[in-house]
């Protein structure tokens, strides 16, 4: 398949009506979650969260709470939001994907960058008015570090705590040094403020299941050229792609990032040719690459990259230490677990 053959016409309110769980997760469960049972706080969060979506169903049983009573019973029994918090890699994904497969009603994923991309397009009152529609929003990794993000991120949780959605978010961790865990609970308190009275907060400590380091990337067979791996590749219900990486880039200037949930529909794997370092004018096409490596990894879509630098490379270091720092770290550590890297200087 080749890039012009993606059909991203999807319209945009079909996007915004998908009740499943991203394919990464779509088959996680609270059962086949298997808590670590030296750190008691994973079954606790486990058990508090099936709680939660009983609670949520109860909510939103309409027998309970028909009439003027049935109303005021209602606001009584509104659970308040779950803000799930905890290190890299521990599961705070699958159990939010829990609690969507688990819940039968009405129900959203978004990551916290898709919100963001679907504020730009809609505005944030459109939006809160479109997720209202849903019992549930489960936004995944809310992020804090760039103030204004988190405020959007916030001013649209207040909207929409005033409708009867209710908001399951999991923490956004910067896999700074893969292995390293980063609680920020501290910080989600104090830029959430007064908004804190409508959270639950619960916190899950444990070992990492990531630990490797961003230089040992898989490598194909250093024979094989990257048409080899893709003419080698077995599809499963979707196609494979076969693009350049400038080609690649383009298409996402013209495409709005809201659509790139297309590649998900069509594709099983892409192979991305001549990988290069991004220059110091093209920060927007590397936030974009970023955020599109991020809707292919829940898409569970394989990642197949020919390349003469070190992933590592890829983006300057004043973009890795300024502030889209958390987006490019976790960019290079979706990429270092789901890549498959072709050297091309050899
Ligand atoms: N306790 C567990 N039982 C079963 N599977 C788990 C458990 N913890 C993690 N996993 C699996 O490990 C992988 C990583 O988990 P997940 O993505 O949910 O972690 P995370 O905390 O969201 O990480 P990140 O910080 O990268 O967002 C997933 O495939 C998930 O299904
Ligand atoms: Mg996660």
């Amino acid at each position: 398949m080749r890039i012009e053959e993606i059909n991203f016409d999807m319209p945009i309110n079909l996007i915004i009506a998908q009740e499943r769980m991203p394919y990464k997760f779509s088959q996680c469960s609270f059962d086949n979650y298997m808590p670590d049972e030296e750190y008691p706080s994973q079954r606790d969060v486990k058990e508090k969260l099936e709680k939660f979506v009983y609670e949520v169903e109860r909510f939103n049983t309409k027998k309970c709470c028909g009439g003027i009573i049935g109303k005021i019973t209602r606001k009584r029994l509104k659970p308040k939001h779950v803000y799930i918090d905890g290190g890299f890699g521990i599961g705070k994904t699958h159990l939010l994907s829990s609690i969507g497969n688990a819940y039968p009603g009405r129900k959203i994923f978004l990551s916290f960058s898709e919100l963001m991309y679907l504020i730009a397009y809609f505005d944030l009152l459109p939006l809160v008015e479109k997720i209202s529609r849903f019992d549930l929003l489960l936004l995944d990794e809310f992020e804090l570090d760039d103030p204004g993000d988190a405020m959007m991120g916030i001013n649209f949780i207040r909207e929409l705590s005033s409708t009867n959605t209710i908001v399951a978010a999991t923490s956004n961790t910067t896999p700074v040094s893969l292995g390293g865990r980063k609680f920020d609970m501290l910080l989600f308190k104090e830029r959430i403020g007064s908004l804190i009275d409508y959270f639950q907060t619960f916190a899950i400590d444990g070992k990492d299941y990531r630990i490797k380091k961003l230089t040992k990337v898989r490598h194909g067979s250093s024979k094989k050229t990257l048409m080899d791996l893709f003419k080698e590749y077995k599809t499963g219900s979707r196609d494979k792609l076969y693009v350049g990486f400038d080609d690649l880039l383009k298409k996402m200037r013209d495409v709005h990032p809201v659509r790139y949930i297309n590649f998900n529909e069509s594709i099983d794997a892409v192979f991305i040719e001549n990988l290069r370092k991004f220059t110091d004018d093209e920060l927007l096409d590397a936030l974009r690459f970023t955020y599109l490596i991020d809707v292919l990894y829940y898409g569970s879509v394989d990642i197949f990259i020919s390349t003469d630098i070190q992933l590592w490379d890829m983006f300057s270091d004043d973009l890795k230490d300024g502030k889209f720092r958390n987006k490019i770290m976790r960019c290079l550590s979706r990429l270092s677990e789901k890549g498959v890297f072709v050297d091309t200087n050899s």
